[in-house]
């Protein structure tokens, strides 16, 4: 007798029914598992590459299966942003940050978990649907040039932006609002229950990225965030907003602007380390310049920079030089004695962005490596010191923000892998940095994305919460949001979808 969907859903939950589970919807395959089922699993890591895979529908899934027991004070919503979508018709987008955007919602209600997904509507989403093709450039992929269409806007060696964003990178919150977020530094307002994208406060300027990474500090009521200008005159715009009034805090010209992703936040500084990454003007107006990202330039003879913008007064405090390392995330930073600490995952050069092209990922399954390293540097003597705080590889980083962004802290939570070597990301770890030590959650065949923490109500310590990890479990050749406690790491409960979600970037829990 056939079984009703939710009797598969709930025998979905078992790791060892999943494959019954995804076909048996194959049929209608509305979630397009049917043909991933098809190819042989002969991958170094079998079912890895589901998470390059698109995922094309739009679903709402009111009960998901919940293996363990679900904390019943889990009254929100966990909210995520990732690509979604990496080929159109026989185009094919280049980098996994390239993919279009989709944001998917868990929601929880007493110990019950609902699932949302819905493709933001960025104007590359527009095209996609209305025309079946890459219209747009993205970071690493450039419309396909075709002289009977009106590609480029004016200028024949900029790229084409789409007025809406695809804002595939994080999720912000701000005033109430939600926010998809990516380095074109026009956000992308959405509802958080429905996920539909409600369009944008401004337009998009030519030459001009951000970040999707921004800073709030609850105690100022501040949001800081930067701007680079990759046209001359370019350099790097330190922004400090509140109640809608923005202040430029600092402008630092730079001839060749390095690449940026995040910044650091103490009570007195904005925290940017510079690396040696630069974009080569000449080379993007010249007329074979390739996508945005292609116009980069690493230069190992060169330091990474560290610099203190003051907060309070604006302008450049002091620099730091140290030896070259490409960061994508801040981790923390603070003060403490007299002296700024500054915490980020450092990997030994831009190659790490190489590495992530999508035709990389998928024959090699491997990730670049970063290290949790601590700088120290001191304002006043312009000594700086550095030093790796645990062994364990240490990527994606979240903490208690609340509580201790911009302050001294303890516990930081992110992904790794198992043992060093080469590999995709296969482990959560809970990062010690007092002790110098790391707890590791992992499970054969499962890759984790980004630890979010969610403090339990009225917690009295830094890690009294849970952990909450979208993770692609390879077996199943689907994917379950896991739920561990942050003191142990030992899971809690495991909420499973019937579907593959390809790996994403970012996100944040809402209450
Ligand atoms: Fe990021």
């Amino acid at each position: 007798m056939e079984k009703t969907r939710r009797e598969l859903l709930r025998d979905g939950s078992r790791a060892a029914a999943g494959l019954a589970v995804a076909s048996t919807f194959s049929p209608s395959n509305p979630l397009g598992v049917a043909e991933a089922l098809a190819k042989s699993p002969k991958l170094k890591r079998p079912g890895f590459n589901l998470g390059c895979k698109s995922l094309t529908a739009e679903t709402h899934l009111r009960h998901l299966p919940v293996d363990g027991k679900m904390p019943r004070w889990l009254t929100g919503s966990l909210l995520r942003n990732g690509p979604a979508l990496f080929e159109i018709g026989e185009e094919r987008f280049n980098h996994w940050f390239d993919g279009l955007a989709m944001l998917h919602a868990f929601s929880f209600d007493r110990g019950r978990v609902s699932y949302r997904n819905r493709f933001l509507r960025s104007s590359a989403y527009k095209a996609w649907k209305k025309e079946g093709r890459i219209k747009y450039s993205e970071l690493a992929t450039d419309p396909v040039p075709d002289p009977c269409r009106q590609i480029f806007s004016g200028v024949s060696t900029m790229p084409v932006l789409g007025r809406i964003p695809n804002a595939n990178v994080s999720i912000e919150e701000l005033a109430g609002e939600f926010r998809a977020l990516t380095e074109i530094p026009i956000p992308v307002r959405f509802n958080p229950k429905s996920l539909k994208s409600l369009g944008t406060d401004g337009a998009v300027m030519q030459g001009r990225l951000g970040t999707a990474h921004p800073h709030h500090d609850p105690a100022t009521g501040e949001r800081l965030s930067y701007e680079i200008e990759l046209v001359p005159p370019s350099g790097l715009r330190i922004i400090t907003e509140k109640r809608g009034r923005r202040r430029e805090l600092a402008f630092i010209p730079q001839a060749s602007p390095g690449y940026l992703h995040s910044f650091g936040l103490t009570k007195r500084y904005v925290v940017v380390v510079t690396q040696p990454w630069n974009f080569n003007f000449s080379k993007f107006l010249s007329p074979d310049r390739g996508p945005i990202i292609t116009n980069y330039e690493w230069h190992p003879d060169q330091p990474s920079t560290i610099i203190l913008v003051d907060r309070k007064r604006g302008g450049v405090v002091r620099t730091f030089e140290t030896d070259p390392f490409f960061a994508f995330h801040h981790i923390n930073a603070y003060e403490r004695k007299g002296r700024v600490v500054i915490d980020v995952c450092a990997h030994k050069d831009a190659g790490s962005i190489d590495a992530l092209y999508l035709k990389k990922i998928r024959k090699h399954n491997d990730v670049p490596q970063a290290r949790y390293r601590r700088f120290e540097v001191n304002p006043s003597t312009g000594r700086l010191t550095k030093r790796d705080l645990i062994e364990a590889v240490f990527e994606l980083p979240q903490k208690n923000y609340d509580a201790v962004n911009g302050r001294p802290y303890r516990y930081a939570y992110g992904v790794g892998l198992k043992g060093n070597g080469s590999g995709y990301i296969d482990q959560l770890v809970k990062a010690d940095v007092k002790k110098g030590e790391s707890k590791i959650w992992r499970e054969r065949g499962v890759y984790p994305g980004e630890p979010v923490y969610v403090p339990r109500p009225h917690a009295r310590h830094e890690d009294d919460g849970v952990i909450m990890s979208v993770v692609l479990d390879g077996r199943r050749r689907a994917s379950a949001l896991v739920v561990l406690d942050a003191k142990s790491m030992h899971e809690i409960a495991r909420a499973s979808v019937p579907h593959h979600i390809p790996f994403g970037f970012h996100g944040l829990y809402t209450r």
